[in-house]
């Protein structure tokens, strides 16, 4: 079947990675790229798709319902995957608004500019959003979240990523809108914005700079390669039940400051320093505000009814996960060299 998919958000961090993949992979399929270009979106990390005739970018606001119509209509959009998000937790501490704007009432608009453009026709339509694991709050030293956990988000983001979710179930249970949804553990990999943990720390690392660990550092995320949720998302999106969610993982349960300290020998060994040498400018800083103490997904539904399971073990992608950031220079350059500076100065007292 031919489809002319709206992705939005296609400019951050999963959004390129995941249009890298299906614009490659899908050529008789159409992408368009709705991006309003916040600080996280770059059209760098779209770096060479430019060039393939099934792929647009559009610089726009999902907020923005007239710009919307337009898209449904103009481009026959047959298909969402929707990224588009603020999606950092401390900023949402600093400034829950934004989250609210884009995440919420983003969503909906979204929705309601599908439903008004589909209108009550549904057979080839497919609405796709992508969320998060942080929707279920926080889990003790066991368990797992699974498909079933009830949700109790505890931050801005998360509450703003929790309200989305069920508003993507209304518009299948009320108005029978075909939906998909799938909740994501923490990536990891290339064209990451370097507010997030792990480019935080390989740029901090490269600069000598002191390593920021929160609280105790025995937080624990479970780590998936960014390529293994584009897949993931792949796999949803063409064989996924619709009203069904998958949970996604990557069976990867690391305590912070056993991840940053591996960062750190990593490190040590590609920049060719004495052992032990990164690890010594580990810091721990003041705690993140009402921080989530666990997170850790049963992926066991994508498993067994779709067949999608990571691929990519922690060793082999966070090796590649440093050198593409040591070899992309200029790229994270140019981030670190405007607002961010500010951003990191606010952020940790420096
Ligand atoms: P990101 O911050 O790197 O990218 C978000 C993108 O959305 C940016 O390109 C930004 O410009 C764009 N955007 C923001 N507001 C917009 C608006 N109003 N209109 C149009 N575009 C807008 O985020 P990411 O890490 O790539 O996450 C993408 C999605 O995946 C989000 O919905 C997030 O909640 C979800 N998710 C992320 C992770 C993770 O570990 N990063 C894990 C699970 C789920
Ligand atoms: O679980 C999925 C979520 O993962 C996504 O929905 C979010 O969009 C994404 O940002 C990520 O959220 P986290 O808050 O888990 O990611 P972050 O990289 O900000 O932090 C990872 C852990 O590291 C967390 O326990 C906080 C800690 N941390 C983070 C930073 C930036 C530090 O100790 N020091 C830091 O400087």
């Amino acid at each position: 079947m031919k489809r002319t998919i709206l992705v939005t958000g296609g400019a951050g961090f999963i959004g390129s990675n995941l249009l890298r993949l299906m614009v490659n992979k899908y050529s008789d399929y159409t992408f368009i790229n709705l991006d309003k270009l916040t600080y996280a979106g770059n059209l760098e990390n779209l770096k060479g798709l430019d060039s393939f005739d099934n792929y647009t970018f559009v610089k726009g606001d999902i907020c923005d319902s007239n710009l919307l119509n337009d898209l449904f209509n103009k481009y026959s959009i047959n298909a969402v995957m929707h990224l588009a998000a603020e999606s950092h937790v401390d900023r949402s501490i600093s400034n829950p608004m934004s989250f609210i704007e884009t995440n919420i009432v983003g969503t909906v608009t979204l929705l309601n500019a599908a439903k008004y453009a589909w209108d009550g026709n549904y057979d080839d339509k497919i609405f796709y959003h992508i969320s998060t694991d942080e929707v279920y709050g926080s889990l003790g030293e066991t368990g797992f979240f699974t498909e079933t956990t009830s949700y109790d988000p505890r931050s801005p983001y998360s509450a703003s990523k929790a309200s989305s979710d069920p508003l993507v179930r209304a518009y299948y249970h009320t108005y029978g809108m075909p939906v998909k949804l799938s909740n994501c553990s923490n990536n990891y990999g290339p064209y990451q914005f370097p507010e997030k943990l792990l480019p935080l720390m390989i740029n901090n690392i490269k600069n000598n700079k002191e390593l920021p660990v929160y609280g105790d550092g025995k937080y624990t995320r479970d780590w998936l390669w960014v390529d293994d949720h584009a897949e993931a998302i792949d796999v949803v999106f063409h064989k996924g039940a619709i009203g069904e969610t998958y949970n996604i993982g990557g069976n990867n349960e690391w305590k912070n400051i056993d991840l940053v300290e591996l960062l750190c020998d990593t490190m040590d060994q590609l920049l060719d320093r004495e052992v032990g040498s990164s690890r010594s400018l580990i810091r721990f800083v003041k705690d993140r505000p009402g921080h989530d103490r666990r997170y850790a997904i049963d992926a066991s539904k994508i498993k067994d009814d779709l067949g999608w399971e990571p691929k990519v073990q922690m060793q082999e992608g966070l090796l590649a996960t440093a050198k593409w950031y040591l070899e992309q220079e200029e790229w994270m350059s140019r981030i670190v060299s405007g607002a961010y500076k500010e951003y990191y100065s606010k952020q940790y007292n420096s």
